[in-house]
């Protein structure tokens, strides 16, 4: 049988899976700053997608733009539609906080709230949504710090300060407190580049599991980690998404000069 030609073939791997998030002509400013500039793009349900590219490519700000969470910096700006379940996130009437929920962020540095103790950060969400129950919140908190592979390191001492962990550890703790909410996609930006390498290889087993269960978008600087924990590689420059489609594809066979260069380390 013939192959089918590869354009056809990596949206054929696309158009196999439920779409989690549609982004459409996606552009997003700061003040006169163009940081996007007309980004589309299907986000797969329960894949991994890694955001590739150098440094001030954008590759954060879309992260940002998936969860409303661009709009909080100030004189920010996004056009374009976001769809989850065929509905834009930026319809009049949509509350941010509810896509929040939805679509959960974790971040380069982990942020576990100082003042709280290991319990009390990963139940902050379901305390500040009004989840009163002890025993609902016992458990949550526990299916969390599992899901997110901490459960065994944290269960005799979790009325400690969250900053009484390792760096690793407190990652995965924001991971668990992520996953309280229960969201449908989890959005982490670099979520190891500050981290130990064992620590950064317990974070992308951690993504690939997850992804049994919930979509996970992951940016990266660092390809090797891309190639090792993605379905889907995405590659943006200058605002722009240059070349997007499997993984395997995107490292091996590059479709753009310009992807090419990056992955065999010519620039950024
Ligand atoms: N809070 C901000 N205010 C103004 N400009 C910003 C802000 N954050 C990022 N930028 C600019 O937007 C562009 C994209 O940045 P970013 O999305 O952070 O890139 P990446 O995550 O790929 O390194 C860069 O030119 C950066 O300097
Ligand atoms: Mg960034």
């Amino acid at each position: 049988m013939m192959e089918r030609p590869v354009v056809e073939r990596r949206a054929a791997a696309l158009i196999d899976h439920t779409t989690a998030i549609q982004a459409e002509n996606v552009h997003a400013w700061f003040d006169r700053l163009h940081a996007l500039r007309g980004i589309t793009m299907t986000i797969p349900e329960r894949k991994v997608t890694a955001v590739i590219g150098p440094s001030g490519c954008g590759k954060s700000t879309f992260l940002r733009c998936l969860n409303r969470m661009h709009e909080l910096v100030p004189g920010a700006r996004v056009s374009g539609a976001v769809l989850m379940d065929g509905r834009d996130i930026y319809t009049p009437g949509v509350d941010p906080v509810q896509v929040r929920r939805r679509v959960g962020m974790v971040f380069q540095k982990p942020n576990p709230f100082p003042t709280m103790t290991i319990y009390e950060n990963v139940a902050a969400g379901l305390t500040l949504a009004g989840e009163g129950s002890r025993k609902t919140l016992d458990e949550i908190v526990e299916q969390s710090l599992r899901a997110a592979a901490l459960w065994d390191e944290v269960k005799d001492r979790l009325r400690k300060p969250g900053t009484s962990l390792s760096g690793g550890q407190q990652q995965r703790l924001c991971i668990a407190r992520a996953l309280a909410v229960s969201p449908e996609v989890l959005l982490m930006d670099e979520p190891a580049s500050a981290l130990d390498p064992a620590s950064t290889l317990r974070i992308e087993e951690l993504a690939r599991d997850l992804a049994k269960d919930i979509t996970i978008v992951i940016v990266t600087h660092n390809m090797q980690q891309a190639a090792r924990v993605s379905d889907f590689t995405a590659f943006l420059l200058d605002g722009e998404l240059v070349e997007y489609g499997p993984t395997n594809d995107l490292f091996t066979k590059p479709r753009e000069r310009r992807t090419e260069d990056y992955i065999t380390g010519r620039f950024g």
